[in-house]
């Protein structure tokens, strides 16, 4: 249902943007394209960039001054093929962690893996619609229905801005390049 349509007639599109009904159409935009203007993308990227997502959502790697993010896997999220050792001690003064990458965090809540926010429509949000975004952000919860989404993931900032500034988001990160990583699964607390 998606792109090779929707790039072919991107003029209907840009038109219908034009008058403020473009939401349908983006979302059924996907990986490679995306029917969001410009501007749009360009808001995405400034919010993306002051909300630090690449902070959590790129890994990092060492490089010759110190860590660095690892440009080519851009919002891919937690290296699939990254095994990690046991996570180290905690006690209550020092109550998380994070790994090297800056994409997995220990603490009380489990394990948590920074998810891959590039379009890839297999392990990344490409499958995701604007809405499926919109309500992931406003409620805190997993495509807004299932599970709560866990720490570090700021969401309670993003759940405040305005639909505009969320739709730019999703537009900025669906015209990215799309990474397969299939990020591992959220590993809860043991509990006694
Ligand atoms: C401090 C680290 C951190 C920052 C900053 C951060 N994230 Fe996340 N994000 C995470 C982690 C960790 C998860 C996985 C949470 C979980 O599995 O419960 C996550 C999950 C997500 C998810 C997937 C939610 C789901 O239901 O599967 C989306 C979408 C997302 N983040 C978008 C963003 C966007 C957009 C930004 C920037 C505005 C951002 N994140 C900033 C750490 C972060």
């Amino acid at each position: 249902m998606k792109t090779r349509a929707i790039t072919t007639s991107s003029f209907c599109i840009v038109s219908l943007l034009t008058l403020g009904l473009g939401s349908a159409a983006s979302a059924a935009s996907g990986a490679s394209g995306t029917s969001a203007d410009k501007a749009t993308i360009q808001r995405g990227a400034l919010l993306v960039g002051i909300g630090g997502c690449a902070d959590c959502h790129t890994p990092f790697r060492m490089g010759a001054s110190g860590p660095e993010k690892d440009v080519a896997r851009g919002l891919s999220g937690h290296p699939a093929k990254l095994h990690l050792s046991s996570p180290p001690k905690l006690d209550s003064d020092w109550n998380w962690a994070g790994s090297a990458t800056m994409t997995a965090f220990v603490g009380p809540w489990g394990i948590t893996y920074a998810a891959n926010l590039t379009p890839d429509r297999e392990t990344g949000i490409g499958g995701w619609t604007e809405r499926d975004f919109l309500n992931t952000m406003r409620t805190g919860k997993h495509l807004g229905i299932a599970r709560p989404i866990m720490p570090p993931m700021p969401w309670q900032a993003l759940a405040g801005l305005p639909t505009a500034d969320l739709k730019a988001i999703y537009a900025y990160l669906m015209a990215q390049p799309a990474v397969s990583n299939r990020v591992p699964d959220y590993r809860p607390a043991d509990r006694d």
